[in-house]
């Protein structure tokens, strides 16, 4: 029996499906990477932006002749788009071919889902709570594993959808964070990325997230930690002085800004201003003079002014990001944004994302370009998706290096001179130690 996992969405999402991955495999299936050899496909949604979502009709749509022609098949739908009424009811309604449905929530009862739809040959919908804990995975071909430290958000961002499907912030015991990264630690994994909506309200109690950081990155064996996704309005000093104080602690900040204007980051309702995040970077760097930034930005928001976003490609050039996702703002039913009567037309949403990009590339190629030469130390921690004989990893910046080098690199941290650099990515060779 085999199983295909298509992934939409954001790491959370990539975790989810890693852990499903496993979970099939301890009830004996085995992983194809094409569509007609499986037996299950699993098709792990997103929600956040209105592409997630027709992508996902799309590919659900395409499969209606792939459940018709072996109806025991199984075509499971699962995550965040399933997590509220409107897409799910839209599935159940016109889709057919869908014949389990279950939410993020309930991961860890898969192995009985699927043991119904199979005894009862009906669809089977299962979205409600479960005290789910986070099965282990073996991931064979890397040494980086994700590990959950909360779930769902409390943020309520005017125009994000999230709240709705993940529910309220919910903190995972610390004792169970540490015993998880013991075991991986102990299994050989030696990157680790902390997982959250929004880490720094991390609270289970006991620790806050600068307390549960400084504990994970004492852990033995754990030789570079991460952690996704921070919110400005809640960054401590205290949280700062933890990365500064370990060294296996990536020297990279992933910081959402969202908008570079005052107006527009009050009606996001983000709680913080320009100014302190500014202040913030600075911070920042001042504590870490080698720390990389990374951002997210929304164009387009509903009632955005040439004026506002003029702000945001301004912050842009002064920050300087080493990379950044873009987004162009996209009204998601149900939230406050969508509801008003300012949107932002199309035409001029796109010609602002392109202004932003020509704004943000060049920035990104000036700032690798000015890495090469230097030598960094590399995790490699896969063989590279695009070209075979080189292997991927990151440098303690979470910069991504391409380098040539045999999977028996694969967890292993070694010293790379960097010789070129694109927009994205650096590329170097392994410096031999003498
Ligand atoms: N439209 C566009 N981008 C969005 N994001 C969240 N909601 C929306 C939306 N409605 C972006 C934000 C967030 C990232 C994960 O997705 O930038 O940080
Ligand atoms: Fe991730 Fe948010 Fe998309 Fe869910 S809706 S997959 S949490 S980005």
């Amino acid at each position: 029996m085999k199983y295909k996992i298509i992934t939409h969405g954001c790491q959370m999402n990539e975790h989810d499906s890693e852990r499903m991955a496993y979970l099939l495999e301890t009830m004996g299936y085995t992983p194809t990477s094409e569509p007609a050899e499986a037996d299950i496909i699993l098709m792990n949604t997103c929600l956040v932006r209105e592409n997630a979502e027709l992508k996902v009709f799309g590919q659900v749509g395409a499969l209606k002749k792939w459940k018709e022609a072996r109806p025991g098949r199984i075509l499971a739908l699962c995550g965040c788009m399933m997590q509220t009424g409107a897409a799910k009811d839209t599935i159940l309604r016109s889709y057919p071919q869908v014949n389990l449905i279950f939410g993020t929530q309930n991961i860890g009862r898969l192995p009985q889902l699927v043991e119904e739809v199979h005894r009862t040959g009906e669809r089977v919908v299962d979205i409600t709570k479960f005290e789910d804990e986070a099965p282990f995975y073996e991931r064979t071909d890397s040494s980086f594993a994700y590990v959950n430290i909360m779930t769902g958000c409390n943020n309520f961002c005017s125009y994000c959808i999230v709240p709705y499907a993940r529910g309220r912030e919910e903190s995972r015991p610390a004792e169970k964070v540490l015993a998880e990264v013991h075991a991986l630690a102990g299994r050989g994994y030696r990157e680790v990325m902390l997982l959250g909506q929004n880490v720094n309200s991390y609270a289970d109690g006991t620790l806050d997230f600068p307390e549960l950081l400084d504990q994970v990155a004492d852990v033995p064996g754990i030789e570079r930690l991460r952690f996704m996704s921070s919110h400005p309005k809640d960054l401590s000093d205290r949280l700062i002085q933890v990365m500064a104080a370990h060294e296996n602690i990536e020297r990279h900040f992933h910081l959402p800004l969202q908008s570079g204007s005052d107006k527009v980051l009050r009606e996001m309702n983000r709680h913080y201003t320009r100014d302190h995040y500014l202040d913030l970077v600075d911070r920042l760097r001042k504590a870490m003079p080698d720390i990389g930034l990374s951002t997210d930005i929304i164009v387009g928001f509903p009632g955005e002014t040439e004026e506002d976003h003029a702000q945001t490609l301004d912050l842009c050039r002064r920050v300087e990001f080493n990379t950044a996702f873009t987004f162009i703002y996209s009204p998601r039913p149900g939230t406050r944004a969508a509801k008003r009567d300012d949107q932002v037309d199309e035409k001029t949403k796109s010609r602002r994302f392109q202004e932003l990009l020509d704004v943000l590339y060049p920035i990104f190629l000036k700032k690798n370009r000015e890495a090469i030469g230097s030598i960094v130390d590399v995790l490699f921690d896969s063989v590279s998706k695009n070209d075979a004989t080189k292997l991927s990893g990151r440098d303690s910046q979470g910069r991504l290096l391409h380098v040539p080098g045999g999977a028996s690199y694969i967890g292993k941290m070694e010293k790379v001179r960097i010789t070129d650099a694109n927009s994205f990515a650096l590329f170097g060779e392994r410096v031999k130690e003498v």
